[in-house]
């Protein structure tokens, strides 16, 4: 029976062998069979207890806040052939166990490194888009997991087969999870139309860009089921702005460091909506990876920097655009009926060239993030 839940993942596993401990009041110090040392300061260790968390959902049932400050280790032993270390803890009087290999899989830093940056991708891409059959992921969990790790890594992927009926959008994305209603409703039509209130219902070309930039949070996922194609034209474009951020970072730092640093306004007004949302164009974690990307020209507010930033921002701006759209970067294709495309809305842009010569009718749905990574945990769990 697993001593602790599990708190968050870990890309490298560490060696969880336990090979002998020190301790003090203020941190225990396991030494692992590869001779590395962690060390775990007694308030962390007192606020992930076992008995802290719910067992079935791993959900906190207490508040940090209410622990003593002055926590401290009264003793520690380890049992090697268990693998367990018991703790007894100050000023509480709780006797506790924890699993080595808990411990060693939420080591630290520094002995856990930081996850690795996603590969990326440029317009070689073109004939590796990963496809899958839409009947195949409805009755095979490899091929569906197989997918959904494409859309994780790449950030796209692509379905055949979907039928082509209205609604059946929402069918692809309730293979992850759950569709994320907006004012556009539960699902969107583009389509061509006499007076649109929006360019993406127009047959004009789209530039590049990611959807909706003016939500909070913006949505994760989306998909676009083709049930017309136009005759001529119209052909889906989508560039990997990870990688135009990377390239960013690594030719032009100082822009790279404009556009991070630097919140945007993005806006859009309709009848009965004013959504707005303040972020930078690339956002970065805590260890400076890139984690999100947000573009678009037509969502963009008047900028609202001080005077003295404009110019630097216009040329940081610009030069991320020529990373974006530059022909190495983009990749073009025709969605035909049945087709379903699927990409990371913080990470790939998507547009589509002008098209003329009969109707051309997608529709489109939104979901998560989380949830297409919480599917895959599960899967991969139970693989
Ligand atoms: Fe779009």
């Amino acid at each position: 029976m697993p001593i602790n839940p599990p708190l968050r993942d870990v890309t490298q596993p560490r060696e969880h062998t336990a090979a002998s401990i020190r301790y003090n009041v203020n941190c225990l110090h396991v030494r692992w069979t590869s001779g590395e040392i962690s060390a775990f300061p007694a308030l962390w260790l007192r606020d992930n207890i076992a008995s802290a968390r719910h067992r079935d959902n791993g959900q906190r049932i207490f508040d940090a806040m209410d622990l003593a400050q002055d926590t401290a280790i009264g003793t520690a032993n380890l049992d090697v052939n268990r693998q367990t270390v018991a703790v007894h803890f100050k000023p509480d009087a709780l006797n506790t166990e924890f699993d080595a290999v808990w411990l060693a899989r939420h080591a630290l830093p520094p002995h856990i490194s930081a996850a690795p940056e996603p590969r990326v991708w440029d317009n070689t891409m073109n004939g590796r888009l990963f496809r899958a059959n839409f009947a195949t992921l409805e009755s095979n969990d490899d091929a569906l997991r197989d997918w959904l790790r494409a859309i994780r890594d790449d950030g796209v992927a692509l379905l055949h087969g979907v039928p082509q009926q209205p609604g059946q959008v929402c069918r692809a994305a309730e293979l992850i999870g759950y569709v994320r209603e907006t004012n556009y409703g539960r699902l969107f039509d583009v389509v061509q139309e006499e007076q649109p209130d929006n360019l993406a219902f127009s047959n004009t070309g789209l530039g590049l860009h990611t959807d909706n930039p003016y939500r909070d949070p913006v949505p994760g996922l989306q998909f676009l089921h083709c049930l017309e194609a136009s005759a001529n034209g119209g052909e889906s474009l989508l560039s990997d702005g990870f990688r135009a951020a990377r390239e960013l970072r690594e030719e032009w730092p100082s822009d790279f460091a404009t556009l991070t640093q630097h919140s945007v306004l993005f806006r859009y007004q309709a009848p009965g909506v004013d959504l707005q949302a303040r972020a930078p164009l690339i956002e970065t974690d805590e260890h400076q990876r890139i984690r999100a990307v947000r573009y678009n020209n037509r969502s963009i507010a008047p900028l609202d920097l001080p005077a003295v930033s404009v110019d630097r921002f216009y040329g940081a701006y610009r030069r991320f655009g020529q990373a974006l759209h530059a022909a190495a970067a983009v990749v073009s294709f025709s969605l035909q009926p049945g087709d379903l495309l699927v990409v990371d809305n913080q990470r790939v842009l998507h547009g589509r060239r002008g098209f003329s010569g009969g109707r051309r009718h997608l529709q489109g749905c939104y979901a998560d993030q989380d949830t297409l990574l919480s599917r895959l945990r599960i899967m991969e769990k139970s693989a």
